[in-house]
């Protein structure tokens, strides 16, 4: 999304899909962001931090894994060693925790080498049911928990954040607050593009990426967000392939119910001009 140059576009507001029919689900906030463009925050900062623990896995995020809303893609880096690719998992009120094996990867660009990238898919889930997932190996295992999405049908509730141009700005962190603390919960994001703006560093410094992705575990981590890439993704081109891509999955591979991929083309259609 092209970046005005006085203000960074953003808006953070929650629609209600109702059968085919897209609600607006009104104005939730007076909230405006300041028109300054405001600085990236500190490598040190709290949202940056790395789990403690060895390997520890971070930058944790979960995408939706197929069209019905059955399956979950559960990705997560680890830093020392490859570690597990196993993701344990249990729906709530049950003991009796599930297994699925994942892939890991790495990649470099320029001089940047990341860590090991895990994409692990667990499937045949039950609809609109919480489950708890766990990554990681001894000291060092990390629990989350989502919920899948109701089963498609007419008058389904269902309420989606819309989130752009977020990058990692102490009001990138705001926006973020913001949209976590609205009364109406959003139940999966549609972000439409430009996440970390790491091409704003010199070789498009993909540690920036790392810190990106630990600064939104805190939402990724527990809802999907469906991803279309920006002009500030696409310019990884011809990268993208092993650059960001492969960390966070656009919606056009991995779509959620047939309206949504319709609202994801037309996203995608008017990104990056
Ligand atoms: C997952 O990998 C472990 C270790 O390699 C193996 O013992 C187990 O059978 C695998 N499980 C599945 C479900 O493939
Ligand atoms: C990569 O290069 C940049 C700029 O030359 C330098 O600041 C950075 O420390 C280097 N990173 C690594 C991992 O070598
Ligand atoms: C980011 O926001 C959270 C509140 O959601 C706060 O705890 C944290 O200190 C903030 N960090 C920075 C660097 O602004």
């Amino acid at each position: 999304m092209g970046v005005p140059k006085t203000s960074w576009f953003w808006v953070v507001f929650v629609v209600a899909l109702n059968t085919a029919t897209l609600c607006n689900g009104g104005v939730s906030s007076s909230f405006v962001r300041k028109v300054e463009k405001s600085v990236d925050m500190h490598l040190d900062s709290d949202v940056f931090r790395v789990p403690t623990g060895y390997n520890a896995p971070q930058q944790v995020h979960i995408t939706q894994g197929d069209h019905e809303g059955k399956a979950v893609i559960v990705s997560w880096v680890t830093m020392d060693e490859p570690g597990s690719n196993t993701v344990e998992y249990w729906s709530d009120g049950r003991h009796q925790k599930l297994k699925a094996n994942g892939s890991v990867t790495t990649y470099t660009f320029y001089n940047y080498t990341s860590g090991f990238i895990h994409h692990c898919s667990i499937t045949n889930l039950n609809y609109n049911t919480k489950y708890h997932y766990q990554v990681g190996m001894g000291n060092s295992v990390r629990s989350f928990w989502f919920i899948t999405p109701p089963e498609v049908g007419p008058d389904v509730p269902y309420t989606f954040g819309l989130i752009g141009d977020l990058g990692q700005t102490y009001d990138s962190n705001k926006t973020l607050t913001h949209y976590e603390l609205n009364p109406t919960k959003g139940q999966t994001v549609l972000f439409v593009g430009d996440l970390s703006y790491a091409d704003n560093y010199p070789d498009h410094d993909n540690t920036r990426w790392d810190t990106w992705a630990r600064f939104v575990e805190r939402s990724v981590a527990y809802q999907p967000w469906i991803w279309t890439p920006g002009n500030h993704e696409i310019d990884f081109a011809p990268e993208i392939v092993s650059g960001s891509a492969m960390l966070f999955s656009a919606c056009s591979t991995v779509m959620f119910w047939i309206t949504i991929g319709y609202l994801c083309l037309f996203l995608m259609v008017d990104i990056d001009l």
